[in-house]
């Protein structure tokens, strides 16, 4: 007895101590900024820099905006002992200086590679240089990795990336890893323990299609998220230029009700009022950023138009009206019904305590920073095509 208590205890250890992701990161949905969307391989040191003056001098960063992430095509070959070599044409003081640089503003520094041999813009991946990267990583001051899966031929997916979870953990510093291989293998169903967040469909464009397309992909992946793990529909198009300012409205609140990653992809320095006035909009990121870490779930389904609801803390939820029509809807909503509806989970929001009713809650109506005054609990609403209304069920 005693031997095998012993055998449970050291097999335990072992697998403590082999496989592990660095926990107590990404509490609530990653919130930043990625060069990708907006600029493909035209990345350099200065971009980057200015990049991060902009989201400490736009407001983003009060906003909760916090990791600079450099996507492809930083990188440009391996030098003799395999050491992975920056473009020095591009980024001429290094990576440990922009790091330093991004960290001086109060702001975290991502880098980008992918689990195979050449990265999906055809520069050095880190297929065989896993423990060797992240040591580099590490001492350049990376706090957060987007590991894609471009040019992975046979590998297995979920022991490529455990690989480098573990190769990062052994190396020390806490870093975000972000898994990128599209939901081709399911990550939901496995990369709770290798990851922080893991892209369920393939690349997202600036266009409404594309969005809305991503978007109703999600609707069963709810249960696989919560603090620390997190489905990723994708960075951000908002304010790139491809969708009507509605659009983008919707585009964002879509993301924040499904507690996706918040990786802005847009010029930062150049922003419009109106991207602004989206991308900083305390209280729908308040929704996503919420402490119970809950995904939305589709609790209505009429096609085109549908309702969608996300429990928050101290038994609150977020109610989200979508039209995805190119037709204006006007809709009923029972408010009364919605403030009894459950949220997608056991203990919706009303654990411990009797359900919760309309007499309990005041309503804010979040694009209009507004108290809805109710003098029926329901209500004829308009919803112009593509278009949301997002509410707060706020506590009184
Ligand atoms: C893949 C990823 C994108 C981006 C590019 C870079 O397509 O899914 O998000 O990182 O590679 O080459």
């Amino acid at each position: 007895m005693k031997k095998m208590i012993l055998l449970v205890v050291i097999a335990s250890l072992s697998i403590g101590i082999s496989a592990q992701k660095f926990d107590n990161l990404a509490k609530t949905p990653p919130m930043g900024w990625n060069s990708w969307n907006k600029f493909q391989c035209n990345v350099s040191e200065t971009l980057i820099m200015g990049m991060a003056d902009a989201m400490a001098n736009s407001g983003m960063k009060d906003a909760g905006y916090e990791y600079v992430v450099i996507d492809d095509c930083w990188q440009i070959s391996r030098d003799e002992n395999g050491e992975i070599v920056v473009d020095n044409d591009r980024f001429p003081h290094g990576m440990k200086f922009l790091a330093d640089y991004v960290h001086s503003k109060g702001l975290k520094f991502g880098i980008y590679s992918c689990a195979g041999k050449k990265t999906c813009a055809g520069r050095p991946g880190g297929l065989g240089h896993e423990y060797q990267d992240a040591i580099t990583y590490a001492r350049w001051g990376v706090d957060y990795l987007k590991y894609d899966w471009c040019n992975t031929s046979t590998q297995e997916a979920k022991s490529s990336y455990a690989n480098m979870r573990d190769a990062l953990f052994s190396a020390g510093r806490p870093i975000v890893f972000s898994l990128c291989e599209w939901g081709s293998n399911k990550p939901w169903e496995w990369a709770g323990e290798v990851g922080h967040l893991w892209r369920t469909t393939g690349d997202i464009s600036d266009s409404w299609n594309s969005m809305i397309n991503i978007f109703n992909q999600q609707k069963d992946f709810a249960r696989y998220a919560g603090p620390g793990h997190w489905n990723d529909p994708d960075m951000l198009e908002v304010g790139n230029g491809g969708m009507s300012v509605e659009e983008y409205k919707t585009h964002f609140s879509l993301w924040c009700m499904l507690a996706a990653p918040l990786i802005a992809g847009n010029d930062l320095a150049s922003m419009t009022p109106e991207t602004k006035s989206i991308l900083m909009n305390k209280e729908i990121i308040a929704v996503n950023q919420d402490t119970l870490g809950r995904q939305g779930v589709c609790y209505r389904d009429n096609g085109d138009y549908q309702i969608w609801i996300k429990g928050l803390a101290n038994q609150e939820k977020a109610v989200c009206l979508l039209n995805k029509s190119d037709e204006k809807k006007t809709v009923l909503v029972d408010f009364a019904l919605l403030a009894q509806a459950g949220t997608g989970r056991r203990s919706g929001g009303s654990r411990g305590g009797a359900p919760l009713t309309i007499e309990n809650y005041r309503l804010r109506d979040l694009w209009e920073h507004k108290d809805l005054a109710l003098k029926e609990t329901s209500l004829y609403i308009d919803l112009l095509p593509h278009t949301v209304k997002v509410y707060r069920f706020i506590k009184k």
